[in-house]
């Protein structure tokens, strides 16, 4: 099924400005119905949490509600939904909280490929607890990350596997499902960082095997909020710190201090919105928010990778750009260099011609590292999601090749 993309462009109050908006990758722009909802939800009045009056009963009703968009946009349990700042301060969270069972000897398996907020959180855990780090290796030339090295990186004194579901930069999707299942045989945690890709395709929590699956709310059209989603169960027997009096249920033991309601409410507006982009889906009452949901991220994918081929083929084109990463399974996300020019200045000169791009390691450090690059300003990221059209990157191309 195709997307309407005009019609989804017009949602978004932000498209308006003129600009080519290729940073989606680093956050989206929210549609009027997230700014709606969350506007709405302050001019109805909201209380704190756990009170007898109506304004408080609106900030429950409106959390539960938000765990249970998530749990139908990933495919998890609502009680297993935990919120937090960013997918950083959870990430941070949950490591301390696991470390704590964690004894020298014990290993942890990370990898080069993913952004560091998947990375320095274990490496830093380990350390404390005493425990080794072990690292699955990118191939720098196709920018695959290797399954096969699992086999041997995942010992029977494995405690956690990191991985990412898609790198930020150059868009690789590893084989997650695999990778989990040689974890889970030996007993070890999955953590997926699902960051990057849960704009860009059907998410299914299980069929990963990720223990737990991390993503933020600003790359999918929400508001800058993270989550965190795992097993009720699982997190039943953990014990991250918490204050005395706080709440010491599942998953309320894991959210320090008070929740942005009226953001959560735009998070609930936002998986709607996502849910209703496959528009004649949308309208089928029969189909529940997780089926509508899964409709509209398959239709997302296509049109994103039938998009992505005409962006990559005309980048690859030039003569004096470079592309990373060619993965077999990849997000539609480009990073590229272009000879004579510092990735700044080719951000830069993209910025005067009305086109939003990043430039630099994105936080995919070991990985510009690996790709040798890091060190020169490593490279220009040009993504899409579900709101770019072909104009996007018929503007980019042609910003581009001016320069090459
Ligand atoms: C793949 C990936 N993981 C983690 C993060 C960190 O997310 P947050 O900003 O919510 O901490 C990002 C942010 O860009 C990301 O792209």
């Amino acid at each position: 099924m195709k997307l309407d993309v005009e019609a989804i462009r017009a949602s978004y109050p932000a498209l308006a400005d003129g600009y080519a908006y290729l940073d989606g990758a680093a956050g989206t722009q929210v549609p009027a119905a997230v700014i709606d909802a969350i506007s709405q939800a302050h001019a109805r009045g909201l209380g704190n949490a756990g009170g007898a009056f109506p304004a408080s009963k609106r900030a429950d009703e409106i959390t539960s509600a938000s765990r249970a968009a998530v749990a139908a946009l990933i495919g998890g349990e609502p009680d297993g939904v935990m919120f937090g700042p960013s997918m950083t301060a959870l990430t941070y969270r949950i490591a301390g909280a696991l470390a704590k069972d964690w004894r020298p000897g014990d290993e942890v398996v990370v990898s080069q490929l993913d952004h560091d907020a998947n990375v320095r959180p274990w490496v830093q855990a380990a350390e404390r607890a005493g425990a080794t780090v072990c690292w699955a290796v990118v191939d720098p030339q196709t920018g695959e990350l290797p399954t096969g090295q699992y086999a041997a990186l995942i010992t029977d004194r494995t405690r956690l596997v990191a991985v990412t579901a898609a790198s930020n930069v150059i868009g690789t999707r590893p084989d997650v499902s695999a990778i989990s299942a040689m974890a889970r045989a030996v007993g070890a945690l999955v953590y997926v960082d699902g960051v990057h890709a849960t704009p860009h395709m059907p998410i299914d929590i299980r069929a990963l095997g990720a223990d737990f699956y991390a993503t933020s709310a600003y790359k999918w059209s929400g508001p800058h909020i993270g989550v965190v989603v795992a097993a009720p169960a699982l997190l039943d027997g953990m014990h991250p710190d918490k204050l005395v009096p706080s709440p010491d249920v599942v998953p309320e033991r894991f959210e320090l201090g008070t929740l942005p309601f009226a953001s959560l409410a735009g998070v609930t507006a936002a998986v709607q919105h996502l849910a209703g982009l496959a528009a004649p889906a949308a309208g089928r009452g029969d189909l529940s928010l997780r089926d509508r949901v899964l409709a509209s991220m398959t239709a997302v994918e296509q049109q994103e990778q039938d998009l992505f081929e005409v962006l990559l083929a005309g980048l690859e084109s030039m003569p004096r750009v470079q592309t990373y990463g060619r993965a077999a399974s990849r997000t539609a996300t480009a990073y590229f260099t272009v000879a004579g020019y510092s990735p700044v200045q080719v951000a830069d000169h993209l910025a005067s011609r009305k086109i939003n791009v990043w430039n630099g390691h994105n936080y995919a450090w070991e990985l510009t590292g690996v790709l040798g690059i890091r060190d020169a300003g490593s490279a220009v990221r040009a993504g899409l999601v579900h709101y770019n059209n072909a104009d996007d990157v018929e503007r980019l191309l042609t910003a581009v090749a001016e320069l090459s």
